[in-house]
């Protein structure tokens, strides 16, 4: 059975840098609040007329060039966001048309944080099985055009940023090299935690005005709620993956962890006892881009070279769903 390795990483944000300053003048908050509690300074939104599939096209090119492929080997799209450019058809397809890929199949997936590493599952599933050799696997979001600017979206408001994350996957032959194993969670009955109530089918229409003036529209969020759990199921979800090689904390060589809030990367990585040196924070600079926030950070590792042959690296997401996974890769 081959196995699965990650042979060329890319990502994209827009050029537009929102400062914590900017967002000062939007809503009732300050720089300070922002830094202590979440870690963020600046974020990157859209421009009007920039699509999720522009984002994710340009991740996906650096992914094909840093891989040294050619578009036209990639067999099949996974892509995860929790923000479509459109209700229907997925943002995968527009990706596909993108990069000029008529036909091969393109899977669009729904798990918020945890949609990079649900997908990597994916993805990882279609290799073995000797469906596909090469997948490219994509993580891309634009919150910003979602959020409520007023004081009372704050909460949601300062947290979150746009751009894209792009993984190219091959088939190599067995071993210990590539992806080792990932782990998938979700606890449905914390739904209604984190998320947006509307746009909705089942609501009779989809969209009405009296949602648009109740703000329905807009993703609202138990922050302390997700915060307990994410603090221990990340660690959780680490753990289990370990175990399941008989590896121990110690063996990681990188942590990538979901990029939500510093304090919970920093909780999660003494709860594992690692150093500073094999956490990736990258949040500072984009806030939270959800399903794009792991091969963002994985894209950026790459190039700072963080990253040797044989490196044990370790991924790990929490988010709306409530979805967790975590996802152990020999680099
Ligand atoms: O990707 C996964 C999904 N998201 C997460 O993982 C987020 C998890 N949660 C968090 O990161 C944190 O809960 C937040 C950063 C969202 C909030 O931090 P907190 O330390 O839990 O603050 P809090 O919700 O307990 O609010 C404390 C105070 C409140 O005021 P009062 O009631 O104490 O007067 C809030 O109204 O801070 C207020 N507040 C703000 N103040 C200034 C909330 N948002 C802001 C803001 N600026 N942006």
């Amino acid at each position: 059975m081959p196995s699965t390795a990650i042979i060329g990483t890319g990502f994209h944000v827009p050029d537009r840098v929102v400062s914590n300053a900017e967002l000062t003048g939007l809503m009732d908050t300050s720089d300070e609040w922002i830094v202590e509690r979440t870690g963020i300074r600046e974020r990157r939104w859209v421009r009007e007329g920039e699509s999720g599939a522009d984002l994710a096209r340009r991740a996906s090119e650096m992914a094909l060039e840093d891989a040294g492929c050619e578009a036209g080997e990639v067999e099949a799209i996974v892509l995860a966001t929790l923000s479509p450019d459109h209700f229907f058809p997925g943002t995968g397809v527009f990706l596909q048309r993108e990069l000029g890929l008529a036909g091969i199949p393109s899977i669009d997936l729904r798990a918020q944080c945890s949609g990079f590493l649900y997908g990597l599952q994916v993805a990882d599933a279609l290799i073995r099985s000797e469906q596909y050799r090469t997948v490219l696997l994509v993580g891309v979001e634009i919150q910003s055009t979602g959020l409520d600017l007023s004081t009372r979206g704050r909460d949601m408001a300062v947290l979150f940023g746009d751009g894209a994350g792009a993984a190219l996957l091959e088939a190599i032959d067995g071993g210990d090299r590539g992806v080792l194993s990932t782990h998938l969670w979700a606890d449905g009955r914390h739904a209604e935690t984190l998320w947006a109530e509307s746009p909705s089918a089942c609501r009779h229409p989809y969209v009405s005005a009296a949602d648009l003036d109740a703000g329905r529209h807009y993703p609202t969020m138990d922050g302390r709620d997700v915060f307990r759990h994410a603090t221990r199921r990340m660690p959780e979800a680490v753990e289990t993956a370990l175990e399941a090689h008989g590896l121990a904390a110690s063996d990681i060589d990188l942590l990538v962890p979901h990029q939500a809030n510093l304090r919970i990367s920093q909780m999660v990585q003494r709860r594992l006892g690692l150093p500073d040196e094999k956490v990736v924070n990258n949040i500072e600079r984009y806030g939270n881009t959800t399903a794009a926030t792991i091969p963002i950070a994985l894209a950026e590792a790459v190039r700072a070279g963080r990253l040797e042959p044989g490196d044990l690296l370790c991924m790990v997401a929490f988010g709306s769903g409530f979805t967790w996974a975590s996802a152990l890769v020999r680099w």
